[in-house]
């Protein structure tokens, strides 16, 4: 396969954690018998910095001409002052919409060998294998915005073709998982959560009679990942919901530093790959930051833009194998034992696959 992949690295430890997923790319290539190509383009802040802008046309450009596009993190404090009228997330928020990637996912399979990174209790994370679809390009982040000395408004809006298309897809991935299917929201008080509703009612008995689906509220199920992690399968639900559990499931996982994502539209061209942490400009710059995440999201861009599954297995096993063998970040590795850098663990990772 011969593939361009668009490269934007954006803030932080973005910068870092994204090296080392090429580098595991690049290694998958050579050992598979792929082409991939790398174009390196700015987002975020470092974009701000260098044209004022945090989506440059030119970025804008390479994405939608690449197959697939591997990004780090954007963000940082420099950029976020209260009154600042660009902001490095605008440059993500916007790529996001201009390229229609709608459905994010985001897996969460806490590794046996990393359980006690967690601070919930290892018996409640055995078997814990969770799929969150989070609705990607619509809800509260683009409604209207409305800002005066005295007043702000954040408009929530979600369109039915919007709803249906998210939940669709969530549904065929839990048709291939194991079936079972629980829809997000907050339909005791918000419209579009009833609007959300009805649609899931009326498509899980038509269109997948096989599956089994309840919604729950948002509140409910912030407490339930924690309780009971292992009665989820697959869930689905809006874009600032998704945001705020899958930080919260993060912790499933021990880290956010474990967990990829994969952003996708009606194609398979063109996904967004990359981490769900942000840019965490505390540790930036050290060396010292996981790449799991964004290795484990490079081996997400194989499955799902490549429908290369044996070699996203190899990744991920590769990744498996580096935790096992003990190469733990800072994040993950035990109090009082030495951590991993983020070069030490891409080197694992590219010499556990082979
Ligand atoms: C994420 C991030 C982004 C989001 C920010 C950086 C805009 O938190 O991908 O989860 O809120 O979607
Ligand atoms: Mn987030």
């Amino acid at each position: 396969m011969n593939a361009l992949i668009a490269v934007l690295p954006g803030d932080g430890i973005g910068v870092e954690v994204t090296a080392q997923s090429v580098r595991a790319l690049t290694k998958i290539a050579s050992r598979f018998g792929h082409t991939f190509r790398f174009e390196q383009a700015l987002i975020g802040g470092a974009a701000i910095d260098a044209s004022g802008q945090p989506l440059p046309a030119e970025t804008l450009a390479l994405c939608q001409r690449a197959d697939a596009i591997l990004l780090g993190a954007v963000g940082g404090p420099k950029w976020s002052q209260p009154d600042a009228t660009v902001r490095p997330e605008q440059g993500l928020l916007g790529l996001r919409k201009a390229l229609g990637l709608f459905a994010n996912l985001r897996p969460v399979a806490p590794h046996p060998a990393v359980l006690h990174a967690s601070p919930i209790k290892a018996e409640l994370l055995q078997g814990v294998d969770i799929m969150v679809v989070r609705e990607l390009t619509g809800g509260i982040y683009f409604g209207d915005k409305q800002r005066s000395a005295t007043e702000a408004t954040d408009v929530c809006r979600y369109t039915l073709v919007e709803i249906e298309r998210v939940v669709r897809l969530a549904a065929n991935l839990a048709r291939k998982r194991r079936g079972k299917l629980t829809s997000v929201d907050k339909a005791n008080v918000l419209e579009t959560s009833r609007l959300w509703r009805s649609a899931v009612d009326r498509i899980l008995p038509l269109e997948f009679p096989g599956l089994t689906f309840e919604h729950m509220l948002v509140d409910s199920a912030a407490m339930h990942l924690i309780r009971k992690p292992r009665d989820f399968d697959v869930i689905v639900t809006e874009n600032m919901f998704g945001d705020i559990l899958t930080d919260e499931a993060s912790m499933l996982a021990g880290s956010l530093g474990l967990l990829p994502s994969a952003s996708l539209g009606e194609t398979a061209r063109g996904g967004l790959y990359e981490p769900i942490h942000g840019s965490a400009p505390d540790i930036a710059g050290r060396g010292t930051a996981n790449p799991f995440a964004a290795i484990l999201s490079a081996a997400l861009m194989l499955r799902y833009s490549f429908h290369l599954e044996t070699e996203a297995l190899a990744l991920e096993k590769a990744v498996s194998d580096s935790i096992v063998a003990g190469v733990l970040p800072a994040d993950l590795s035990a109090p009082g034992m030495p951590a991993a850098s983020t070069q030490a663990a891409g080197d694992a990772v590219i010499a556990a696959l082979g």
